[in-house]
Formats: C-alpha cells, structure tokens, sequence
C-alpha cells in the first residue's frame, strides 16, 4: 500500500462512462466496481514492531494497539493526565516522564511524535540519533536549518521517517492519487487546498491557553502549518513546490502585536508554482468564517471536488462524461480491528497501517522524509513572502541529491 492507491482499470473507467450516460452519477458502491479497487490486507508476517508514543493529545487518536504487526512498548506525556489517557487508550502499562526518557528504553524500535509543532524537529533528532524510527505529526519542522538537519540526521542513520499528515490519505485524496495515475485528469494543472481553523472564541481559549499559559498554537503563523493544503498536490503527484507569493492578513488583535513567533498574521493565501509548469493555490486560517481542510483538482479531462463545511458535495467528474457523486470504499486495505473513523476523513487508520507495514516490510514509507519536506518547506518560504509584502520567493529542495 506504499502509496495508499490502486490503479483504476482501464476498462472499468470504459465501464463508467457508459453507466454515466444512463444514470447522471454513480453511487460508491458501483464506484468501487469499475474502479477495481485492489486487495484486502492480509497478514504477511508476525512481526511485532514496539512503538513509543509520545504526547496524550493527538497521539491518542491512532490504532497502534489494533494493528497486528504493533504494540505499544511505552507512552509518555509531560502532563500526568495525559500518560494516563495513552495508557489508557492503548492498553499500555509502561510510561515515561517526558520523550528524553522513553528514547532511553532499548525495547522502544520506533517513535510516535506527537509533540507541539514547534518542538517536532528536535524531538525526532533525538529519537532518531537514540536509534529510533520515526512517525511525526505535521509538519516536520518550522525552519529551514532543522529541514537540513533532519536530511542529514536520516541519511547518515539510514532510520525510517514518516510525516502522520492526515490530508494524505483522505479518500478524496486516495481517489484523487488513483485517477492522477491512470491518467485520468489529462495534465493536472491547477489544484486548491486549503484549511480554514478558526482560532477564535470558546477555541482559542482552549486551543491557545492551558490554564494561564500560552501553548504553542498562541498566534502560530499559519504558513508554518501548511501541510494540510500542500499535501492535496505534493500528495497525488509527487510534484514540488518551487516559487511562491504569500499575502498575509492580520488585524489589529492584541495576539499579533505580541507573540513568540513575531508573528502579524491571521491568515495567509499562498500561489504557488511548480516544477511541472503548474499552479497551485493554498490558504492557512485562523480567522475567517469557514471550517475544514478541502482541495479540489483540475485537470485538462477530469476534476475532482471534496465536500466542504458549505454543503459542497464530492463530486468527480471526466471528460468522456463519467460524473461520480459518492467515494469509493478503502477499508479493505487495512485490518480489521482498524476499520472505523477516528477522525481527519478516515485517514488514521491508513497513516498507523503505513507506518507499520513500512518497518515490517523495510521500505520507506509513503510520506518519507523527502516527501515530508516537499510538504512543509513550501509554507516556511510562503511565510517569509508573506513578511515581505508577498514577494515571489524560490522554494530550496530537500530532494535526494
Ligand atoms: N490533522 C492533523 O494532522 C493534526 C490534528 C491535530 C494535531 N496535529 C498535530 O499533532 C501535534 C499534537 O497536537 P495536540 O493538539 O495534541 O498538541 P498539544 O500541544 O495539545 O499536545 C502536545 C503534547 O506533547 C506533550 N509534550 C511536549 N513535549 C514533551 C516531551 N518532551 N515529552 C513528553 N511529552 C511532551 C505535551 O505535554 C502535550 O500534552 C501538533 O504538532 C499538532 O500540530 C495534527
């Protein structure tokens, strides 16, 4: 399942174009015939990968105890009461005071980072200079010396990482992948995604402060959280951002005007270019009326539209006529006991199966470490633009050399 996504049969695409003459649109479960959607997970192996799992926030919402090839060797929180929640929710007697120390149990083969953002650089560093692998939440880091860093660190280790970016495996965006490969857009030349989270009211107050004190999210810059925009392009096609213009917006809130970040903006609208010559548009907000992470994809004979907090329908539609009203079913690629939805469009399931099978079968995961910075780096660049009065920048790789 490296890259979440199956092959669409050619002649169940023919399939669909003739359904699609008789019936306007095709129900998901017609879908998921003439898209052919590949095999059910099978066991291939009984290995046991033993996982540490650091941070009770978000790191409490995955299936590592549920997968068959995982178990969870340790969790540690700074906060008591969040070790007992991962304790809890993943049936696990062992915790750490803090990731410094979980890092230490030569049990412990791989770490789940689920650190604030800020800190997700320097915790995988030490995770993976301890010997460990790696899942990280997004984005992979916040400057472009720790993107350095973290090449460095995994090329002289040679240890697995993995970005845990929930836009990747979406089912809008495992559809959209398929159809990018089987060529079923013509040229994808223009794509949008955004992530609208308003940071305002009853949520800023809990997403910004934990009693008296300000959390890291405290008037974070938007473009240092791209990930859940960029990864709807570099996610399906594999290709790089390399230019962008960034127009930050901001008012006169006393949270811009005093912050750790130096940070004026709520808001920020990104245009990006491409290394294929294409377009990409990407929006990071904290105060606007809108809800949700969204994309939706252009090619010259097909596009594909998510569903949006409007009301928007999923819509796919191709150029010989198919018009697809509802998704595809994916269950069938990971196990059982993880078939349900736990959040972010059913995407955890997929990122803890990908990451499992990843070390099991001792390949680089989907999201890899160079796929990981292709995602992040672009909005580190975007907020610079948008801090010079949307000034075209160019975007530095990361790539393999
Ligand atoms: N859709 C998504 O992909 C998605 C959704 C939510 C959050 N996230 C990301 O996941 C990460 C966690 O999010 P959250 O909402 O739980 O954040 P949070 O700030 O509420 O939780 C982070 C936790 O890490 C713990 N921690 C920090 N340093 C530690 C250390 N050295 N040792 C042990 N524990 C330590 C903190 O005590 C805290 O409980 C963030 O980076 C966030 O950006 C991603």
């Amino acid at each position: 399942m490296a890259n979440g996504s199956m092959p669409i049969s050619r002649r169940g695409l023919l399939q669909a174009g003739a359904l699609a003459t008789v019936a306007a649109s095709l129900r998901g479960d017609l879908l998921n015939e003439v898209f052919a959607v590949g095999p059910a997970f099978t066991p291939t192996s009984d290995r046991k990968i033993r996982i540490g799992v650091v941070g009770g926030g978000f790191g409490a919402a995955f299936h590592w105890h549920q997968h068959p090839n995982c178990v969870v060797e340790a969790v540690s929180d700074l906060i008591p009461d969040r070790r007992d929640t991962l304790m809890r929710v993943y049936g696990c007697q062992k915790a750490y005071e803090s990731l410094e120390k979980l890092i230490l149990d030569p049990r412990v083969e791989a770490v789940a980072v689920f650190t604030g953002a800020p800190d997700h650089a320097r915790h995988v560093l030490l995770a993976m200079n301890a010997g460990k692998h790696v899942i990280s939440a997004c984005p992979a880091c916040t400057t472009l010396e720790e993107a350095q860093q973290l090449k460095e660190t995994k090329e002289r280790t040679g240890l697995k990482y993995m970005m845990a970016e929930t836009s990747y495996y979406r089912w809008e965006t495992i559809t959209a992948r398929r159809l990018f490969q089987d060529g079923k857009f013509g040229e994808l030349v223009y794509s949008e995604g955004e992530y609208y989270h308003p940071m305002t009211g009853g949520e800023r107050q809990a997403l910004w402060f934990r009693g008296n004190e300000r959390t890291w999210r405290y008037a974070y810059p938007p473009m240092l959280y791209p990930t859940h925009t960029t990864a709807f392009l570099v996610g399906v096609t594999g290709e790089r951002l390399t230019r962008v213009s960034c127009v930050g917006w901001g008012d006169d809130d006393p949270a811009l005007k005093e912050n750790a970040y130096n940070n004026p903006f709520a808001n920020e609208t990104a245009m990006f270019t491409t290394d294929r010559g294409h377009a990409f548009r990407g929006n990071v907000c904290w105060n606007l009326h809108g809800h949700g992470e969204r994309a939706q994809w252009f090619g010259t004979q097909g596009a594909l539209f998510m569903d949006g907090f409007a009301g928007q329908p999923f819509r796919m539609l191709l150029a010989d006529g198919t018009s697809v009203s509802e998704l595809p079913d994916y269950w069938h690629m990971v196990p059982e006991a993880m078939r349900y939805d736990s959040g972010h469009g059913r995407s955890h399931p997929f990122l803890t199966h990908e990451f499992i099978m990843a070390l099991v079968e001792d390949r680089e995961p989907a999201i890899d470490l160079y796929e990981s910075l292709a995602i992040t780096v672009p909005g580190i660049v975007a907020h610079q633009s948008a801090l010079k009065g949307g000034e075209q920048l160019a975007v530095p790789s990361f790539d393999r050399k």
